[in-house]
């Protein structure tokens, strides 16, 4: 039988789990548990209770630009950026907290100390952030939502927020697998009239690949097994007031089409 886990990553899970035995459930669960705990006892480790809007200079203890990896997971690209260019402040960004307190696990022993971690719903990043305090951000291999395109971390909702916190010349970078996320992203792009400063097609056909490139995270190593190709594009977050793409079924079809999954 095909493993679906192997081909859907984490979007196929609530179908994996019968393959897991009770015991195995039970010590995921405890496993959860003590890592949360830890999170919460990390130096590096940040959620909703702490007030730090318009004082992240404070936690690095400079003034160094402030750059995000949204949707973070594990935190491959601020962990893998801190230490490729280094004269700047990281902070990855996720709801689930097992994940980054991987990444905040990494940071804390080898002693990076211009990367933190925040465990928020990115819907909300304008509570965390004071108006221009991030400089960039990175949003890496997010969850397509090929359902419903304002969930997409690119979408006028979200360009809208970013703004919030970013100055016009801000910029957005984007590294996906998923041709829909990709294509929704450029259209909301050119309907906002928005600067694109880098786009990469391919980024594995590039030679030589720009050191930038070469980080990978958790969830590119997945869909490199699975032959995707992997695209990037930079551009400006703008001043604009983005407005809602009109819907489109075909992109939609053609992403279920691809991934394999049933249409419910
Ligand atoms: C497919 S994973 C990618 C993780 C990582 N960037 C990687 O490439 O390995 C998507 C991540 O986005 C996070 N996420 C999705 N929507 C979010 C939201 N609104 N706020 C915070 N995190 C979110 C999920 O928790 C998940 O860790």
């Amino acid at each position: 039988m095909q493993q679906n886990s192997e081909v859907l990553g984490e979007y196929s899970q609530p179908r994996c789990i019968f393959a897991s035995t009770k015991s195995q459930i039970v010590g995921n669960a405890k496993n959860k548990l003590v890592k949360y705990a830890e999170f919460e006892a990390f130096s590096n480790c940040f959620d909703y209770k702490h007030e730090l809007k318009g004082k992240w200079s404070s936690v690095f203890g400079n003034e160094n630009p402030i750059v995000l990896e949204l949707a973070c997971g594990k935190g491959d690209y601020a962990l893998g950026l801190s230490q490729l260019e280094p004269d700047r402040n990281y902070i990855g960004v996720d709801v689930k907290g097992n994940r980054l307190w991987a990444g905040a696990k990494k940071a804390l022993e080898n002693g990076w100390n211009n990367v933190a971690f925040l465990r928020i719903e990115i819907d909300r990043l304008a509570d965390f952030f004071a108006p221009g305090e991030v400089d960039e951000l990175w949003i890496t291999f997010p969850d397509p939502q090929p359902r419903k395109m304002r969930k997409r971390l690119t979408s006028y909702k979200f360009l809208n927020i970013y703004r919030q916190v970013m100055n016009p010349s801000g910029k957005v970078h984007l590294k996906s697998d998923s041709h829909m996320f990709w294509q929704s992203t450029l259209d909301q792009v050119a309907q906002d009239g928005l600067r694109i400063v880098e786009q990469f097609d391919d980024v594995y056909a590039m030679n030589p690949m720009p050191p930038r490139m070469q980080i990978q995270t958790f969830y590119e190593k997945i869909w490199l097994l699975n032959g995707k190709t992997i695209r990037y594009v930079q551009f400006e977050v703008g001043a604009v007031r983005s407005q809602p793409l009109p819907d489109r079924e075909e992109d939609r079809s053609e992403f279920f089409q691809d991934r394999g999954a049933r249409r419910i």
